[in-house]
């Protein structure tokens, strides 16, 4: 087990290798794991092989333009940070990280319900563009006061996630013993000899907790977390009350269907985000990337499609613009750097993805967003 210098990375795959030697085995699991087999979450990515870049030559691209729009908001790149729980388990800069990278290269940074740093706390880091991603609690007193927070914060939209009535079932959890904040046992010592730097962090920074929730001290599995705070009754009709009670910009998050999504823009939700929760929930269900043309064909133009899951590379941003997305989003890729090394490993890792759609789009011969169709796709 020797540590990996962070510099040397070259792709994600690269992050996740450093990110499993500087993490507690639990806490590196809890990012890279998924439900059940992990054929979703294995799915995801691979089904961006069933699709092929036909580039074009002799453009005169040499110096492409990246940007885009999302909900009003121009953002420097087609693509935006999927919220994560918990960020300082990862690393004790904890959503620091994510927050500075979305910030380095011009994009919105998506704030999960369960971070480990609060609303406010993260708004004062960054003037830059930020989303509020919300799960649905038993406690409706709870959910209007966090809309509240988020909307006196700054947070300019509102991400609803609905791909979570019940916590997935993923094996690795149990297995390493994993809760919020971290029980540590033999078998959590075991392992912590292994990962000497998160455990020096873990031993003398503040405790790891919910931050925006008071209250939540002792040790919970997520699935006895989930089960006991969230609310799996939630249905369309509750959608439509909460979209009023935040009356603002909303994305739908964890739709596959088309006929959901059709659903959703009746609704109200101006953006879906196209996810399976990164094969976290329901194991077997399809690679966003393989729902986004049937989505596409059912909504309107006006309602934007973000896919969220599997994306490693430049080219796989690329696929999903061309296949009718308007951005995409991830988590991994940002947490492995963030776990590896903290605000610099985040920020690292954000700027690959960024420089290969850059480097990309003069080999596609594309030279902006909007220049990226279908006739790229074979
Ligand atoms: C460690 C971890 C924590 C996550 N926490 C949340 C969360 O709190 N809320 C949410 O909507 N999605 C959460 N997700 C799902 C991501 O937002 C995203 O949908 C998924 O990770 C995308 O797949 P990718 O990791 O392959 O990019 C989490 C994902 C991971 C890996």
């Amino acid at each position: 087990m020797f540590l990996k210098n962070i510099d040397k990375c070259l792709n994600i795959d690269d992050f996740r290798a450093a990110a499993c030697c500087r993490a507690h085995r639990m806490v590196f699991d809890y990012i890279d794991g998924g439900a059940d087999d992990e054929k979703t979450m294995a799915q995801n990515s691979a089904a961006f092989d069933d699709y092929e870049l036909q580039f074009k030559v002799l453009t005169g691209v040499d110096n492409p333009d990246t940007s885009t729009t999302l909900l009003g908001e121009k953002i420097d790149v087609p693509f935006i940070l999927s919220p994560a729980a918990g960020n300082r388990l990862f690393h004790h800069h904890g959503e620091r990280g994510p927050v500075k990278a979305a910030e380095k290269v011009g994009t919105i940074y998506s704030l999960a319900t369960l971070s480990s740093l609060s609303i406010e706390d993260v708004a004062a880091m960054t003037s830059g563009p930020k989303w509020f991603q919300l799960y649905v609690w038993k406690d409706r007193v709870l959910v209007k006061e966090m809309l509240d927070r988020a909307k006196a914060a700054g947070y300019k939209a509102l991400i609803l996630t609905v791909d979570l009535p019940i916590a997935g079932n993923r094996e690795r959890d149990p297995r390493n013993g994993m809760t919020v904040p971290p029980k540590i046992g033999l078998k959590q010592i075991w392992h912590g000899l292994q990962a000497p730097l998160w455990v020096y962090d873990y031993l003398t920074k503040p405790e790891i907790k919910y931050a925006n929730l008071s209250g939540a001290g002792s040790a919970v599995t997520l699935n006895e977390f989930v089960a006991e705070q969230l609310d799996a009754s939630f249905n369309w009709d509750d959608a439509e009350w909460l979209l009023g009670e935040w009356n603002g910009p909303a994305i739908i998050k964890g739709v596959v269907r088309a006929d959901d999504a059709v659903r959703a823009e009746k609704t109200g939700f101006n953006a879906i985000s196209i996810s399976n929760h990164g094969g976290r929930q329901l194991d077997t269900s399809p690679a966003p990337i393989s729902c986004l043309e049937p989505i596409r064909d059912a909504v309107s133009d006006k309602t934007e499609l973000i896919v969220d899951g599997g994306i490693r590379r430049g080219t796989d941003v690329l696929k999903a613009l061309a296949l009718g997305a308007n951005a995409v989003s991830f988590a991994r890729p940002y947490l492995y750097g963030l776990a590896a090394g903290g605000e610099k490993g985040a920020i690292a890792a954000v700027e690959m993805i960024a420089d290969a759609i850059r480097r990309d789009m003069i080999l596609m011969g594309a030279k902006s967003i909007k220049d990226i169709d279908r006739s790229f796709i074979k």
